[in-house]
């Protein structure tokens, strides 16, 4: 038969302590509201004796939440499991998580304690909370340290004072999958009352190892796994709750396991919980990095074109990722440029596929990645790596104080004709944006703006990267100078010229058509 995994998220508490600015209560709340969305059977949302703000947000998911039980973090203190009962008692559904070191070493030097006291605080904590909840967690700190036989007997008093999941912290992320899955299984087999208990693991990455370590736990007998969405956490961060979910999914034969989690959202909220925790996402990170779904060789991309099960274990879609992408480098072949001119519309006797090749990877070698609109244009406008260019920057001045608006002046050579405008904004570069907008007349957006310093020190190299959309396509542009002003502007003249030549295909393409009727009807 196969075992419900319930999956609970710590986004919220162990991942959000770890940032360097924390979140604010609607911050955490609409963290909250894509968790629920996503499907987590338990979300842990903080520590409340840690602070007003945390039991505020605590308190104010409680009160939001309806379809996870929400959980809060408590030592073995009577005040902290209080507060900890005050902040949730609005939950429909909540739990209240108790936490201590059984590790010799945190006992000795952190706790100054015995192991004796310690499974006397435990177990008098445990039935404290059971005052508030039947549904009361206990987590033995540092288990992944902790001596086998100290870890069955504290688990076994856990279980008989009233703790529903016994929660197995891996705390600093010390163990590899055969040690982790070993102690495990020795609970099943040496704690007698461990029928009446949920194990949980907890595991952090320290080795990298967490993932490993979780799975490994649920062969052993583990049913809830704890984690955050993309791995964050202290030091190396926490289980990558997207990681063991897609993992349950692929091996849900072997592991005889699922979860109750909606696949479809993951993309979704690993995006909101990365941008609202300004925590980036590893370009290579397993399901949700950016190249999880990108294929780059050409041997690849031609297996992937003949059937997508050649190098894709995952289809984009399950996880709600549109569609896999094939990055146009000078390592693809002609069956990934032929691929991007037939999702572009054009038939092979559009183009000159020998010529469109040999010139695709002199740009590719120069350029590092080519887009289709790159494509395009050595396809129809011009066949040399260097394309036109229809905008060029002449001047452009600023005025920019604290406190007020920024003003800028652009002139700009379109063609052969130089324009001229004046533009304020909320910060010198919104102003330089806005005065291009008005010399061009085309409205585009803004998508993405990435600054990033080239060099060292004083020396160093602004290069900025916009991405814009224009008619729902995306453009890039790319700045480089000392000057992070002059970049961001270069940048945007560079994405401008790239619509420009767009714009240049599609009237040579209307040109063809036109011409193509008038033969056909013989005009
Ligand atoms: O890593 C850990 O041990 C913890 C506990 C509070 C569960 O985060
Ligand atoms: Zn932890």
């Amino acid at each position: 038969m196969e075992q419900k995994i319930i999956i609970f998220d710590t986004t919220l508490r162990d991942g959000e302590q770890s940032l360097q600015v924390s979140l604010n209560v609607k911050q955490k709340l609409q963290i909250a509201f894509a968790l629920e969305k996503l499907g987590v059977d338990i979300m842990e949302v903080g520590f409340p004796i840690s602070s007003p703000g945390d039991f505020e947000s605590v308190h104010t998911i409680a009160q939001k939440i309806k379809n996870s039980c929400i959980c809060g973090l408590a030592r073995c203190i009577d005040k902290d499991i209080d507060v900890a009962a005050e902040a949730l008692k609005i939950a429909s559904n909540f739990r209240i998580h108790i936490f201590l070191g059984t590790s010799n070493l945190h006992i000795q030097s952190k706790l100054k304690k015995n192991f004796k006291q310690i499974v006397e605080m435990a177990i008098y904590a445990i039935k404290y909370a059971r005052k508030y909840t039947d549904d009361v967690e206990f987590s033995c700190e540092d288990a992944g340290r902790t001596q086998i036989d100290n870890l069955c007997y504290i688990v076994e008093a856990a279980i008989k004072a009233g703790a529903k999941t016994i929660n197995i912290p891996d705390t600093v992320g010390y163990t590899i999958p055969c040690q982790f899955k070993k102690i495990i299984k020795t609970l099943y087999n040496r704690v007698p009352v461990i029928d009446q208990a949920i194990i949980s693991v907890h595991c952090h990455d320290d080795l990298g190892m967490a993932v490993g370590n979780s799975i490994t736990a649920i062969q052993a007998g583990a049913r809830q796994i704890e984690g955050t969405i993309n791995g964050i956490g202290e030091r190396a961060g926490n289980t990558a709750l997207e990681e063991v979910i897609m993992a349950i999914k692929i091996h849900k034969p072997l592991l005889k396991a699922y979860t109750n989690i909606k696949h479809q959202e993951i993309y979704r909220t690993s995006q909101i919980i990365s941008q609202l925790c300004n925590v980036p996402i590893p370009i290579n990170k397993a399901i949700v990095g950016n190249n999880a779904f990108s294929h780059s060789s050409g041997i690849h991309q031609d297996g992937v074109l003949k059937n997508r099960k050649n190098y894709e274990i995952i289809e984009p879609s399950s996880i709600g990722v549109q569609e896999a992408k094939f990055n146009l480098t000078s390592r693809s072949g002609r069956a990934a440029v032929k691929h991007h001119m037939n999702k572009m519309g054009y038939q092979d006797s559009d183009y000159d596929m020998n010529k469109l090749y040999e010139v695709f990877l002199k740009l590719a070698d120069k350029k590092g990645q080519v887009f289709d609109y790159d494509l395009e244009a050595l396809a129809f406008i011009n066949n040399q790596e260097e394309q036109p260019e229809y905008f060029h920057l002449e001047y452009y001045n600023i005025q920019s104080r604290s406190f007020n608006l920024a003003v800028a002046s652009v002139k700009l050579k379109c063609g052969n004709t130089t324009h001229s405008k004046s533009a304020t904004g909320n910060g010198p570069i919104a102003a330089i944006y806005e005065a291009l907008n008005n010399i061009t007349g085309l409205s585009i957006n803004l998508e993405k703006y990435q600054l990033t310093s080239k060099g060292h020190g004083r020396d160093a190299l602004g290069q900025v990267d916009v991405v814009v959309t224009y008619k729902k396509r995306c453009f890039h542009g790319v700045g480089l100078a000392i000057d992070i002003i002059e970049s961001s502007t270069k940048a945007m003249v560079n994405a401008l010229n790239n619509i420009w030549l767009v714009q240049q295909v599609e009237i040579k393409r209307q040109k063809l058509q036109y011409n193509n009727k008038n033969i056909i009807s013989g005009k």
